[in-house]
């Protein structure tokens, strides 16, 4: 059987699979400067020693500090670990988890983007299993007993939605990334802080933006049964994204659209926890792996011609979105009201100041990348399944619209 076949013969799978792993369902608390409930949070959980991990760019900052203030306020003991300064990797954690552990640490508190959350994601898990190694928590599934030490998630960017994602990228010890699942993560809340992300570069808040759109959307599309609700916040999300990024653009100091962005990007990471990603992150994946492209950016680059792709398959549930943001009244028909769609998210890219961004994909290059994007898409339940020739059509409007 090639390829082609398996993939589409299994490609219920993974959001079969997804769904046997139990969810974090955190409390989330939301303002302009939430983090300073932190420490009345922790002493309501009864905590008398927590592990406050970030970045050394958050860390020179000082965001970390209201955070700080309000456990001395409320009594609790804090350790600070600010290493962060690259991907998740396994001396990131192995650092992290003596220090949680020579400080008896009862919580971990996460600040930052997708990588502090992740390696306090390992962190958390680790101290759980004492006798394993880091080496050996990165197989594709960790169980970890009962469940990993309580975590308060605190994002300093609106995007990844790593704040509530199940999963941790990390570089292994081949220097190879991997994603690794852990099933009994225990994140408790989830602090969105529209302080954190008022500040960020402008480059920063459009690319954040776009990958938490392309987990909603990707989420709304894929082939997966969910609950209601879920599928509510994943086409919330589409709306909240389409509606603020624009004036977050415009006007970054509008805490009401920050916060709405914070919102939307958490409902993205719950959009990969339930109904998984599709192609434009298999695109987005390798091209980023091969040509060292950051995320927001491959994922920019690959939207619209993966969703135009597939727009046949598609068409009703880009009509649906469509009308749900109303860009379009209850009585268009799909073909247009897809089209409608499509022209929105063109016409953000172009808001964001990303329309401009070049294509890094070479001719020579085809073959490799339809081999990774073919292995990195089994990940997914995508509404369909590309052939390996679909996949190299892609690369190559790529290339002639770059
Ligand atoms: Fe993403």
């Amino acid at each position: 059987m090639d390829t082609y076949r398996f993939r589409k013969q299994i490609h219920k799978l993974p959001g079969k699979v997804i769904h046997r792993v139990p969810l974090p369902e955190p409390q989330v608390v939301e303002g302009h400067g939430a983090r300073e409930k932190i420490g009345e949070l922790c002493q309501g959980c009864g905590y008398k020693q927590v592990l406050l991990v970030t970045d050394q760019t958050l860390h020179h900052l000082g965001y970390e500090q209201k955070i700080v203030q309000s456990l001395e306020e409320a009594g609790m003991g804090c350790t600070l670990f600010a290493d962060i300064n690259s991907e998740p990797n396994i001396a990131l954690i192995d650092a992290g988890r003596k220090i949680a552990t020579e400080c008896h640490a009862e919580c971990v508190i996460a600040l930052g983007g997708g990588s502090v959350m992740d390696t306090s994601k390992m962190i958390s898990a680790g101290v759980k299993m004492p006798h394993l190694s880091t080496k050996t928590l990165l197989r594709k599934f960790l169980v970890v007993p009962g469940k990993t030490l309580p975590m308060i998630t605190v994002p300093s960017t609106a995007g990844t939605g790593a704040e509530v994602t199940v999963g941790a990228v990390v570089t292994n010890a081949r220097g190879t990334k991997g994603s690794t699942v852990i099933v009994g993560l225990d994140v408790t809340h989830v602090i969105l802080d529209s302080e954190l992300t008022i500040h960020a570069p402008q480059l920063v808040t459009a690319a954040c933006g776009m990958d938490a759109l392309s987990h909603v959307v990707e989420g709304t599309l894929s082939d997966v049964a969910v609950y209601v609700e879920d599928a509510y916040h994943s086409l919330d999300g589409v709306r909240l994204i389409l509606q603020h990024l624009p004036v977050v653009m415009r006007e970054p100091e509008n805490i009401e659209s920050r916060l709405a962005m914070c919102r939307a990007a958490m409902y993205g990471g719950n959009a990969i926890n339930t109904q998984l990603a599709g192609y434009i992150h298999a695109f987005a994946h390798s091209i980023g792996a091969k040509y060292h492209l950051p995320h927001g950016q491959a994922i920019t680059l690959m939207m619209l011609p993966v969703l135009r792709y597939q727009k046949a398959a598609c068409l009703s549930k880009y009509a649906m979105m469509a009308r749900y943001c109303q860009l379009v009244d209850e009585h268009t028909d799909d073909r247009h009201a897809a089209e409608k769609f499509l022209q929105a998210i063109s016409d953000l890219i172009v808001t964001c100041g990303l329309d401009k961004l070049e294509s890094p994909v070479q001719p020579n290059d085809y073959e490799e990348l339809t081999r990774m994007i073919a292995a990195d898409s089994i990940n997914y339940s995508a509404p369909v399944t590309f052939s390996e020739e679909d996949i190299r059509k892609v690369l190559e409007k790529l290339v002639v619209s770059s």
